[in-house]
């Protein structure tokens, strides 16, 4: 009997990925998504990369009846990675309240669901805007955690909690937050990728936008910062890569005896690179002269961060594998490839 993983937000960026890495580690992965922010052209390239039609139920997370109805369908399940939340910083400095009410509710509805289920496994997508400004890098899972800068990174904290006083309180459940830097890139079949609905926030898909002639200009925010060239500092790691570490996080989970089990991992390269770093290489693997301008900071941008990743490296046994310029690389033919099909 193959070990079935719920995974929520299965349709979106890194949860299409992972579904993927799953297959190709002999799990059966069980999508659950409400397709707020995803859509089906991910549904058909897993189809294309996989060869076979992934289980899909559309649902939204929040509600506990289609939960508890696909639990019941999914009688294999044995784990849940978590991914299904909103994700836009600056959205959620608009809309607060759909924010804690979406990341909050789905977690809560999740974690009921899989008691009543007796499934006890659980993978969290978190994010190192957990860390906010640290004070010295590179960051481990030491480091202090901040307030949040933005209601976004505020339901992050709120979730770890959750979870670790969820796991404190002897309910038979074992987790693991991965805190993930910044994640880029595609699968390099170029069919799934990272569709940002409307103007992309996030770095990488602005650039390749830009190349790709559907933006006029990328706007680098800032080169006044204390860095090598004046531009932020980010850990950008490949979406496959990330992908990987959420298998392992489910072999560590099966290793532990406790009934209750919480551990927290920083999944980076360990690497850190600026803006104008990244376009320097996407020009390089693209052979696209990018249009760019530098411009003012973006308000909430932290200056630098980057990963201590010896925990993830030793105790999880996950290493990133890919460099920045393959994710670029990636990145760029996903881009091309949406180009032909929505052409
Ligand atoms: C990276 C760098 C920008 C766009 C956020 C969240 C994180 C995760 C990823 C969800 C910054 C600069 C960007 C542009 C630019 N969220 N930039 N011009 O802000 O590090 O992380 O997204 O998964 O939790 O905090 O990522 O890609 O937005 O920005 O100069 O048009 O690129 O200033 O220095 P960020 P980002």
């Amino acid at each position: 009997m193959k070990k079935s993983i719920m995974v929520t937000g299965g349709a979106g960026y890194i949860g299409s990925h992972t579904v993927v890495a799953l297959v190709e580690a002999g799990y059966e992965p069980v999508i659950v998504d409400n397709f707020s922010n995803a859509d089906h052209t991910a549904i058909k390239g897993l189809k294309t990369i996989l060869g076979f039609d992934v289980k899909l139920y559309e649902g939204d997370c929040t509600d506990m009846a289609f939960m508890r109805s696909v639990f019941a369908a999914e009688k294999d399940i044995v784990g849940v990675i978590h991914f299904a939340a909103f994700k836009a910083v600056g959205e959620s400095v608009q809309k607060p309240a759909m924010y804690y009410e979406n990341n909050l509710d789905s977690l809560l509805t999740v974690i009921k669901a899989m008691g009543e289920a007796d499934v006890s496994h659980f993978v969290f997508s978190s994010s190192c805007t957990v860390y906010g400004q640290p004070e010295s890098l590179p960051v481990t899972e030491d480091t202090p955690k901040q307030p949040a800068e933005s209601p976004y990174g505020a339901t992050k904290l709120m979730c770890e909690q959750i979870i670790e006083d969820h796991c404190k309180s002897g309910a038979a459940f074992k987790a693991v937050a991965l805190r993930y830097f910044n994640p880029i890139g595609a699968h390099p079949s170029a069919v799934i990728g990272e569709l940002p609905l409307g103007v992309p926030a996030n770095l990488v898909p602005f650039i390749t936008q830009t190349a790709a002639g559907i933006r006029e200009q990328l706007t680098v925010f800032g080169n006044d910062y204390d860095t090598q060239d004046g531009s932020c500092i980010r850990d950008y790691i490949h979406v496959m890569d990330l992908a990987d570490a959420h298998v392992k996080a489910l072999s560590y989970l099966d290793e532990q005896t406790n009934t209750s089990f919480h551990d927290v991992f920083n999944v980076g390269t360990g690497q850190g690179n600026t803006v104008l770093e990244v376009v320097g290489a996407f020009q390089k693997v693209s052979g696209v002269k990018l249009n760019y301008v530098i411009g003012s900071r973006r308000p909430g941008d932290i200056e630098k961060i980057y990963a201590n990743a010896d925990k993830v490296n030793t105790v999880l046994k996950w290493q990133a594998k890919r460099s920045l310029e393959e994710a670029l690389c990636d990145a760029w033919a996903w881009q091309e490839h949406l180009g032909r099909v929505k052409a």
